[in-house]
């Protein structure tokens, strides 16, 4: 069992409030998605595997987090809905968008969640590397596509990115599908870097638009016990998969306890005043230099907007009607 972790105490309740996690049929998103749900949050399950989501929904309903007694479980619970998300296809993540569009009147908070890890090198649908798509330009899309709909929900809105402790080995690379250069490691470093300036060069663009009711964090998570290693025994070696989860439980978190910071990120009062950082144990942590700077940001959002066919309009009131008319193409 992990010595130490970091809890998130706030006992903030969600009544009224709808939250979209994408992958949360499983692991941290999962354990973020039962928390919330016993603060009384509508909670939207975005999946690719409905099977599973369905499976993680009853199991949601049924099973408390572990410390039930705390003051923000008590009352009733929240909703549990379900909508199909595949991060990995654009038409989907824009379906997806334009399902949460239709029928949701309001989205307070949306936690980008979803994540794969060290897969072979794959080219997506849409021409795209598989880590980076899945966990960035899906979510990039996903974001500025539910904007509008969080800016009337607001203010209090939160969008979380959930990164990685990974990304200090990152760099953002010109070719960033590395078609030339992929390695697993290599890929996945980049796309967790790519949250972190995602969220500062998206934080940057809401406050110079006077955007001031939505606020973006990225997270470490910790190092968990999760299906986030599924390809290590095809990447690494055979039975690689097994062996770390083996080798490194007693020092790995739980899910629940993986799932402190975004929840920190998610309720927590005292970072409600806090924009555009990055964090690790329930507080603001430093990132690499990569993601501290605002060129990098600036170049890797406007690289994104070019992969995505999307003017890059410095004005972002504009810029976000452009996006929108993704939807109906
Ligand atoms: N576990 C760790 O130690 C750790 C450390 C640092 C950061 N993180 C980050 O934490 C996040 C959650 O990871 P986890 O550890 O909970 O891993 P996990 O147990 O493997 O869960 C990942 C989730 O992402 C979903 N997903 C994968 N590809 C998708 C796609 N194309 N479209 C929609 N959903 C997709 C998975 O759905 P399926 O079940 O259908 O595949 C699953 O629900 C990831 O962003 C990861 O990078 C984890």
């Amino acid at each position: 069992m992990w010595s130490f972790h970091s809890e998130c105490t706030s006992e903030v309740r969600l009544v009224g409030k709808t939250v979209v996690i994408t992958g949360a049929n499983t692991g941290i998103g999962k354990e973020t998605a039962r928390d919330l749900y016993r603060r009384g949050a509508r909670i939207i399950l975005a999946c690719r595997n409905i099977q599973k989501a369905n499976d993680a929904l009853k199991d949601i309903k049924t099973n408390f987090p572990s410390k039930k007694d705390r003051k923000q479980f008590q009352g009733n619970p929240g909703d549990l809905v379900i909508y199909r998300l595949d991060l990995s296809s654009l038409k989907s993540v824009k379906e997806c968008a334009k399902n949460l569009l239709t029928n949701e009147s309001a989205i307070h908070l949306l936690i980008n969640n979803a994540g794969v890890m060290m897969c072979p090198q794959e080219t997506t649908e849409d021409g795209f590397e598989l880590q980076l798509q899945t966990n960035y330009i899906g979510h990039f899309l996903l974001t500025l596509l539910l904007l509008p709909k969080m800016q009337s929900s607001g203010p209090g809105c939160r969008i979380l990115n959930v990164s990685s402790l990974i990304h200090n080995y990152g760099a953002i690379h010109d070719d960033l599908n590395l078609k030339k250069s992929y390695t697993p490691f290599k890929a996945y470093a980049q796309s967790k870097l790519a949250n972190i300036l995602f969220t500062k060069e998206l934080a940057r663009r809401l406050k110079g638009a006077n955007i001031n009711g939505i606020n973006v964090y990225s997270l470490h998570p910790g190092v968990i016990t999760t299906e986030l290693g599924r390809h290590f025994s095809t990447t690494i070696f055979p039975g690689a998969s097994t062996f770390f989860r083996l080798l490194m439980q007693p020092v790995f978190k739980n899910s629940e306890q993986g799932a402190q910071t975004t929840i920190y990120c998610s309720v927590d009062e005292k970072a409600a005043d806090e924009t555009g950082l990055y964090y690790k144990e329930c507080r603001v942590a430093i990132p690499q230099w990569r993601a501290q700077n605002d060129q990098i940001a600036k170049d890797l959002w406007n690289q994104t907007c070019r992969l995505l066919h999307l003017e890059c309009d410095e004005n972002f009131a504009k810029f976000l009607k452009t996006v929108s008319c993704q939807i109906t193409e």
